[in-house]
């Protein structure tokens, strides 16, 4: 019995995997779990990418024959409690859920253990709770890796003789993944901080120094021109802005737009690959994003739920189930103050103006008519 139940596990899998890299085809709905229900608990819907995150999960639970309580709850950490706590007494069978606050859910989640309901987090780690047991993201440290590793290409840093100022932007301080993209690109740019050929003329070099409350674009937006005015008067140009993520990015572009008055044209970094971001990408107003596929986070994420719904425990295994997908399975890297969460991590990869057809291939993007800008595709 046990072993039909994994196998009809995997070939749950398998068909969503399947109908992932078949792109947008609908999979073939089942019947066996129709009464199971999936509380699933996103941040915002202000970001277009949590809007993505969520409509892909809901459809891919949907397919399989589950009922989804989808919630955004206005990037407001009470409201999320709310939200979740609704869903509890709702008698949601399993929450998947992206934290607004990843320090704010414990006493919340504590009603979801005493039920024996299963927690997943989504992307971004649950603080201090031992109702949590599994965790789905994207590497977060490469994030900011591949940030660094890109302005420390860009600009030559081990070889040059020239010296640049750059500023930081990062994330909102109660987001867990925050503070790793910070830290993975400081760590990659620090020795040039150190040896003089990069330099924060704001002084700005902590990450609470540089975190941007809610992820804001308008947010980011005061921060860098307040920065600007202070520290880049006269002619001091400003050569690199290492953005955490796209909605950050955008706001620090508009800041420069209305407020720089260098004629150069300096380093900006994201995350996400939001629309708005790759315009900029075309029209050289940010240099390049860190894409990370929600979709295939979705498959994941649903791969993981699936297991548990079927009263599976989820292991390494299944991270080698995802077909086209690259996932690792890491129980040691992610520590919620409780204990080491085990982790499914997927890889993200870099976007610049010159590999925009790769996003064209996920099939979740399309060019526009004159063949300029990408749109989602429909
Ligand atoms: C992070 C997420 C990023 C970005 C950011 C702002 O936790 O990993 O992809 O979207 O939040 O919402």
């Amino acid at each position: 019995m046990k072993k039909l139940l994994a196998a009809a596990a995997a070939l749950a899998i398998c068909c969503s995997v399947a109908s992932c890299s078949e792109k947008k085809n609908d999979s073939q709905k089942t019947t066996s779990n129709t009464k199971k229900t999936i509380g699933i608990a996103m941040p915002s819907k202000e970001l277009e990418r949590w809007n993505n995150d969520g409509e892909s999960l809901k459809s891919q639970f949907e397919n399989a024959g589950y009922k989804v309580d989808l919630r955004f709850s206005e990037n407001n950490a009470d409201k999320q409690n709310e939200d979740i706590g609704g869903m509890l007494s709702d008698g949601v069978d399993l929450l998947l859920i992206a934290a607004v606050d990843g320090n704010t859910l414990s006493d919340t989640l504590a009603g979801a253990k005493d039920k024996n309901i299963p927690v997943v987090a989504y992307d971004r780690l649950i603080m201090n709770t031992d109702a949590l047991t599994y965790y789905v993201s994207f590497d977060n440290l490469t994030v900011g890796k591949l940030q660094g590793e890109y302005v420390k290409n860009q600009l030559h840093l081990t070889s040059t003789t020239s010296e640049y100022n750059i500023e930081f932007v990062a994330g909102d301080e109660g987001d867990n993944n925050a503070r790793y993209f910070y830290n993975g690109a400081y760590d990659v740019l620090k020795p040039f901080i150190d040896n003089g050929t990069l330099h924060i003329q704001s002084g700005k070099n902590t990450f609470e120094q540089v975190a941007t409350l809610g992820w804001t674009t308008e947010n980011a937006e005061k921060n860098m021109k307040a920065t600007l005015a202070s520290s880049y008067t006269g002619d001091t140009p400003i050569d690199i802005v290492l953005c955490a993520n796209d909605s950050t990015a955008l706001g620090v572009a508009n800041a420069l737009a209305s407020d720089y008055k260098g004629s150069n044209t300096p380093i900006i970094t994201g995350q996400d690959g939001d629309i708005a971001n790759l315009k900029n990408i075309v029209d050289g107003k940010q240099s390049m994003t860190v894409y990370k596929n929600v979709h295939d986070e979705a498959a994941v994420a649903f791969g993981v739920c699936k297991q548990l719904l079927d009263g599976e425990i989820p292991t390494s295994k299944l991270a080698a189930s995802f077909g086209d997908i690259k996932v690792n399975y890491d129980s040691e890297s992610y520590n919620n103050g409780v204990r080491y969460v085990q982790s499914y991590l997927l890889v993200p990869y870099v976007i610049t103006k010159d590999n925009l057809q790769l996003l064209v291939d996920t099939g979740f993007f399309k060019w526009d008519g004159e063949n300029k800008y990408l749109e989602a595709a429909e």
